[in-house]
């Protein structure tokens, strides 16, 4: 795991190593990126040194047909070390965003490219906001921190809640080693049957309604949780369930973003 002061962007960070033949497993974290970036092209605020930028080079064996997966894991694999070093309730919004009290506080952003050889690799660019105290007025509703959400559970919280820090070190550690686990358990099977269970359990939108963002053709259902393949299975009003694949399309809760 590399740590740099500041980057463009650790994706890209990452894909200039990868022509580089840097290896499989490599992470490049940053205090600070000048050009974060998000998905659908949307930009990643990243001038906050509190929070951790982060981005993962993966060499896989598997068809990269399947590479749409690895977001689901990074995310099981987010969602349960917050869970677990800070008590928070994060829940994973399909198929990748990490909320808590419905608002996000993980983006993951995964590319896939190739390297001269014509293989292809993996860029899993994670982005947690940590210990970020305020947020631009556009997002206050829908964006919030770990430290923010654990200072409003925290009983004792009169003092010492303006210096309190969350270990950034400690959490990029904790989840280089919970992601290789759930990694090695969705290699050997090529899909999430392994991980289902675990997805499901922190699934945000589970038997919820749902508005599916299509676009040919937005429709509602009830999300009852994910196939085997890491798509969303909504069952629409008429009783048929369609699986939604995440590439195509995007997922909104009918009364708000979760
Ligand atoms: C999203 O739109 O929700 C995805 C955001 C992903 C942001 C992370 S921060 C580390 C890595 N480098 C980037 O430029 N983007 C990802």
């Amino acid at each position: 795991m590399i740590w740099l002061r500041e980057t463009d962007s650790t994706n890209e960070e990452i894909k200039r190593r990868a022509g580089e033949d840097a290896p499989d497993g490599l992470w490049v974290v940053a205090d600070r990126q000048t050009r974060g970036r998000g998905r659908r092209g949307r930009s990643w605020e990243s001038a906050n040194e509190g929070n951790l930028y982060m981005s993962l080079l993966l060499r896989p064996v598997f068809p990269k047909e399947s590479a749409s997966m690895v977001t689901l894991v990074m995310a099981l694999s987010v969602a349960s070390v917050i869970r677990e070093m800070t008590g928070l309730d994060a829940k994973i919004k399909w198929p990748n965003d990490i909320v808590i009290g419905g608002k996000k506080v993980v983006g993951i952003l995964t590319e896939l490219a190739f390297d001269e050889q014509g293989s292809y690799y993996l860029v899993c660019g994670v982005g947690i906001n940590v210990n970020q105290r305020s947020f631009p007025v556009e997002i206050t509703e829908t964006a919030t921190s770990l430290l923010t959400e654990y200072i409003s559970i925290t009983t004792e919280k009169a003092e010492g809640t303006e210096t309190a820090r969350i270990d950034r070190k400690q959490l990029a550690e904790c989840l280089r080693e919970r992601f290789k686990a759930d990694y090695a358990s969705f290699c050997k099977v090529g899909n999430m049957s392994e991980l289902k269970a675990s997805y499901e359990a922190l699934l945000a939108n589970k038997d919820a309604y749902v508005r599916v963002l299509d676009p040919k053709g937005e429709y509602e259902g009830i999300a009852l949780g994910i196939n085997n393949d890491g798509e969303l299975l909504v069952q629409k009003a008429e009783g048929c369930v369609e699986a939604v694949y995440a590439g195509e399309v995007s997922v909104r809760g009918i009364y708000g973003y979760v």
